[in-house]
This record gives C-alpha cells, sequence and structure tokens, in this order.
C-alpha cells in the first residue's frame, strides 16, 4: 500500500496546494508551544494553567497528525515551517513568534519532530525539558540531545539548528540588503503601531495623551525614510485584520513621509507632515466601535457617523493646541484629508478653498492605504496596482495630479507588496522599485517560489537583469496574481 504522505514532512510544500487548514493549526501549535514553555518555566508540574496550556498543545497537536499523519516544527532563517508549510505571521503573533525564535535559537534547536501516538505525558516531559534545561554561555545543541535521551520519549525527535541553515544563504548576485536596516526598519515600525495604539486608547478613554511619544516615533520614520526609503514600506503589507485602524494610521504616515521626501520637503517639514498623518483619522475614536467595526455595508445614518471622524478629529486636535501641543496643520489635515481637491468629498463645506499641501498629501497615501485593507472603508480589497490606477484615474478631481505623479514615480508601477508571477513560471513578491526610472516595469522581486510551485525563501532579484548569454532579460513579470488566492501573506515576506 502507498503510505499516506509520501514526501518527507518537512519538505517544502508547493504555494499551489491548499495549505490553510496546516497555516491555522501551525499558528495555533507555534503561540500554545511558547505559551507552554513559558508556564512550565513558571509554574510546577500539576499547576492548573499549565495542565490547560498543555492540553492545548496536545489536542492541536494530535489533530495536526490526525490530518497529515506528522508534525514537524522547523526553524529556518526567521521563519518556522510547520509540516513545511512555511507558518504565515502577521502583527498579532509577531512578538510570541520572535521569543519563540530566541528561545529555540538559544537551545540551537531546529527541528521537532512528533510523530503518531503522543501522549500528554510525553509533550510535558519535552516542554519540561525545553523550558528547563540550563543554558550556560558555552551551551550546545549536544546537551539538549544528552538530557533527552534518559527520558524514553519514543514520539519525540530533536534535530540541532545548523542542519537547516544549510542552503539557506542568500543566492549570487543578490541585491544586497543591509540585515540592521531591516531589524532597525522593524523596530521603528512596531514601535510605532505600539505607541499609536497606546496614543487612540488614551484618546477614546479621555486620558491625556502623550503627545511627545507619539514626536519622537515620527521623527523615528523620518529618520528612517531618510536613510532608506524602502524597508518600511515593506512592512506597510503587515496587517492587523482585527484593529486596522493602528496599521492604517502608522502606514499613512510612512507612504506621506516617502512622498513629502520626493517633493523635496525639509526634514522639519516632513516631521510636521508625519504628525499629521499620524493624527489624521485621530476623529475615529469617538466612533462607537459597533459602527466602526461592523462588518458589510454601512447603513446611511452609520455611514454619517463614520464621516463625522474628519471634523471630530479636528475638534479634539484643537482642544490639544489649547495645551500648546499640536500646530494648526494637523487640524487642517484631519478636517480636510476625505474632502477632494473639488471639495466633492466630505465633510461638506460652503466656500471655495485650496486645500493645504499636507492634507492633499495625506489623501494620496490614506487612499493607496485604505484601497490596500479592506476593513478600513467597506470596500472589496484591490491589489496595490489597481489601487494607484484608481489613484490615477481621480487625479485632478479628487487628488493633486502632480503629487500621484510623484507617488506613481516612487512606488513604482507594480507596488511594494504587489504579488507577481514571471515568466519563469516562479512567484515574487514585489521588494522596491527599480531606482533606474526607465525600467519603471522591472522591480526587485523577492522570489517566493520557484518553477514547480515550491516554496522558496525571498531571495532577492532585480528584474532588470540580463541573461550574459542571450543579452535577454532573465524574468519578466507575467501577470498580477491574488495572494489570498494563494493563502500568502505577503507582510511576512518583509520580517
Ligand atoms: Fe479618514
Ligand atoms: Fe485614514
Amino acid at each position: 500500500m502507498t503510505p499516506q504522505v509520501a514526501r518527507a514532512p518537512d519538505a517544502a510544500r508547493p504555494v499551489l496546494q491548499n495549505t490553510a487548514p496546516i497555516q491555522s493549526l501551525g499558528r495555533g501549535i507555534v503561540t500554545q508551544l511558547y505559551v507552554a514553555l513559558r508556564s512550565a518555566q513558571i509554574y510546577d508540574e500539576n499547576n492548573d494553567t499549565l495542565v490547560k496550556q498543555l492540553d492545548k498543545l496536545h489536542a492541536l497537536v494530535l489533530d495536526l497528525l490526525r490530518i497529515e499523519g506528522a508534525a514537524t516544527l522547523r526553524l529556518s532563517r526567521n521563519f518556522f515551517f510547520v509540516n513545511g508549510v512555511r507558518i504565515n505571521v502577521d502583527l498579532k503573533v509577531y512578538v510570541t513568534y520572535h521569543q519563540l525564535l530566541k528561545v529555540l535559537r538559544r537551545l540551537e534547536l531546529g527541528r521537532v519532530e512528533l510523530t503518531a501516538g503522543i501522549s500528554a505525558t510525553e509533550l510535558r516531559s519535552l516542554v519540561f525539558l525545553l523550558a528547563n534545561v540550563e543554558v550556560g554561555p558555552d551551551f550546545e545543541y549536544s546537551r539538549l540531545a544528552e538530557s533527552l535521551a534518559p527520558l524514553h520519549l519514543p514520539h519525540v525527535e530533536l534535530g540541532p539548528e545548523e542542519e537547516e541553515r544549510e542552503g539557506a544563504e542568500p543566492g549570487e548576485g543578490e541585491p544586497a540588503q543591509d540585515p540592521d536596516t531591516k531589524e532597525k526598519a522593524k523596530r521603528t515600525y512596531f514601535r510605532s503601531v505600539e505607541v499609536t495604539r497606546s496614543l487612540f486608547e488614551s484618546a477614546r478613554s479621555g486620558k491625556v495623551m502623550n503627545v511627545r511619544r507619539v514626536r519622537r516615533v515620527v521623527q523615528g520614520i523620518v529618520d528612517h525614510i531618510l536613510q532608506e526609503e524602502f524597508s518600511l514600506v515593506g512592512l506597510s503589507t503587515l496587517r492587523d485584520y482585527d484593529e486596522p485602524t493602528f496599521t492604517h494610521v502608522v502606514n499613512v504616515c510612512i507612504f506621506s513621509v516617502a512622498l513629502g521626501q520626493r517633493i523635496g520637503l525639509s526634514k522639519l517639514e516632513l516631521y510636521e507632515l508625519g504628525m499629521a498623518a499620524l493624527f489624521h483619522d485621530l476623529g475615529k475614536v469617538e466612533i462607537p466601535e459597533d459602527v466602526l467595526q461592523k462588518p458589510g455595508k454601512f447603513s446611511a445614518d452609520e455611514w454619517e457617523t463614520m464621516k463625522s471622524h474628519t471634523w471630530k478629529g479636528a475638534r479634539r486636535l484643537l482642544e490639544m493646541r489649547r495645551e500648546g501641543a499640536i500646530p494648526i496643520r494637523e487640524m487642517l489635515v484631519a478636517f480636510e484629508h476625505h474632502l477632494n481637491i473639488d471639495l466633492s468629498g466630505y465633510p461638506r463645506v460652503s466656500r471655495p478653498r485650496e486645500l493645504n499641501i499636507y492634507s492633499k498629501i495625506v489623501a494620496i497615501a490614506d487612499a493607496f492605504d485604505a484601497g490596500t485593507t479592506p476593513r478600513i472603508y467597506k470596500t472589496e480589497p484591490m491589489q496595490p496596482h489597481e489601487t494607484l490606477k484608481i489613484i490615477e484615474m481621480r487625479k485632478g478631481k479628487h487628488f493633486d495630479p502632480i503629487l500621484v505623479k510623484a507617488f506613481i514615480n516612487m512606488m513604482g508601477i507594480y507596488p511594494v507588496g504587489t504579488l507577481v508571477i514571471l515568466d519563469t513560471f516562479e512567484m515574487g513578491v514585489v521588494a522596491a522599485p527599480n531606482e533606474n526610472r526607465e525600467e519603471i516595469h522591472r522591480p526587485v522581486v523577492k522570489l517566493i517560489s520557484d518553477p514547480w510551485g515550491s516554496s522558496v525563501d525571498g531571495r532577492l532579484v532585480d528584474l532588470a537583469e540580463r541573461d550574459p548569454a542571450s543579452g535577454e532579460y532573465a524574468r519578466t513579470i507575467v501577470k498580477v496574481t491574488d495572494p489570498e488566492k494563494y493563502g500568502i501573506s505577503v507582510g511576512d515576506y518583509f520580517l
């Protein structure tokens, strides 16, 4: 009889296969393993909380074994693979993932393989071992293996990290990506989301907002973009589906500052623009949660309520201005960012007016992020290049034409985060536009699957590169596709 699972349990999976069930179980296992490890460090074996955590983990592992016949957790570069499926990361689980990576790295552990028949007792012994093995400065994986042997766990197999690193080195000719800059971008991004979250939470509960902290965050974003434009833009493709407002305002801040830089604003102006962008939707704290979070279309009344976030935001900023914290432009941006340059938007204004330049910038950044984020304005999510096309169509009416041109120039025809299929049958995610404006159709792409549809891990290729033998382009975009169709979350390729 042919075995049900013929491939090695941790071999790379074809991207085209539906991996959603493993994705969801895998995320559960990664999260629950971390929670159980933490509890096992704090509590003794019979503690109720710990027993519950371990039971949950055991149930998830049994589910996976039942569906797949195998349960292998593997660490490669900075990602977890469960039975060969790379586990997607979003903002919600990012911190847990990072912590678990640190724990396993400290143990030099690269692979945990559990087989059918594993009991709750076996799993508990394993978790206790991993949580409590002494890790001194000269710790090596062999020490962990030595401690595992006497426990006699017949359904557990571990492997060191080294063997997993093979073949994971960047490819030849790969465009350089400074790991320090990347780490710095991540820190800047996640800190910005956190500070924004606490800003919005204090605003909602009527507490005093710490404007100085926000200013530091905005300065961090500006300084980063002035040094290196695209790693923050890449991170903007991460989504927090439960609380989209916080990531939205941070993304709008990033796009606005990047655009402001392109049109030559000074550093001080960029700080001010960034602050205005971060505060542009502050009025949403006055919109009831059930309206904000409502799935599906708004009623006429709800839409009126939603629209009021513009003047309510301006009013709130005005109150803060009395305390001397907020300059006037921030109020204008909150008031004007949905107004459109032809004043056809909202709130209604009776007299003709010219929008402030910061409002015009934020309006474009806002439309781009809202268009690609399904839940901000309850529209169908669009691919980044489609959103750009719509913005382009509305130039002169909704958006300032010169700023739209600068924005498209900055983002490229295929904006960062676009999932593309290449003429080599490979798939990739756009990581940066081509620096050469002549090659605007040929961005830098992170390869995510090989010609046979198997996942590969993020090698960067410049599509303007030509094959030295034939002089032809080595790779060309054939079409843009929808990441959801393949269960891909593009954001985690930027982590
Ligand atoms: Fe808004
Ligand atoms: Fe917005």
